[in-house]
């Protein structure tokens, strides 16, 4: 299996869709859940980009639902790697929508996802590293590590003493 490094573009998923009535709350905007399995589905196929395996959902570390999505809205989901760890590997989202008449894309959300490189029964498997090239992926890669880490504490994964980079934060 080759294991040299790979860029955030290599990884680099764009999903564009249309938000259909089933897929709408009573208020006639984007369903969360909807958008989470949109997000799910650009994510798994960017982590599978980078790491050329199976890969499978570990947590969803974040979401902003900072704008409501409406009935009809063009959305596009892109996703990229941000940064890879043994066999795991982070997963950035931004969530654009289009307006129909300038054609301008307006950023609706963003997320966070951890999936990890597994094997065929399963175990987890090593992932090639991954080098940040522009100015927003270097800064998602340094953010990263603590994200893991909080991750891993919330999920009962990691003693909070052990977060040296995420209590850096605090002090
Ligand atoms: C994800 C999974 C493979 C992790 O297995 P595990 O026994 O915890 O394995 P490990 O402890 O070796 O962890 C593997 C990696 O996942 C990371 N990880 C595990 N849980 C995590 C969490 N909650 N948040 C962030 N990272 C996590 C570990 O830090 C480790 O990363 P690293 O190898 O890059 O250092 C396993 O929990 C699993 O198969 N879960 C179900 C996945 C699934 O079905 N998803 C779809 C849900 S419907």
């Amino acid at each position: 299996m080759v294991m040299e490094p790979r860029t955030a573009f290599q990884s680099k998923t764009v999903m564009t869709d249309l938000v259909l009535p089933s897929e709408t709350n009573p208020i006639n905007n984007l369903f969360g859940g909807e958008l989470l399995a949109r997000m799910d589905r650009a994510a798994s196929i960017a982590a599978r980009r980078h790491s050329r395996r199976i890969v499978v959902t570990a947590s969803v570390n974040h979401v902003a639902f900072n704008r409501s999505i409406p009935l009809g809205s063009v959305v596009t989901v892109e996703a990229k790697v941000s940064r890879a760890f043994k066999s795991s590997m982070e997963v950035y989202l931004d969530v654009w929508i289009e307006d129909r008449e300038s054609g301008e894309s307006i950023k609706a959300n963003e997320a966070i996802y951890t999936f990890v490189a597994v094997n065929e029964t399963g175990h987890p498997v090593k992932v090639p590293e991954l080098v940040p090239e522009t100015a927003l992926e270097k800064e998602r890669f340094d953010g990263a590590l603590r994200r893991k880490q909080l991750s891993l504490v919330l999920a009962g994964k990691m003693k909070p003493a052990d977060a040296k980079e995420l209590k850096a934060i605090f002090e």
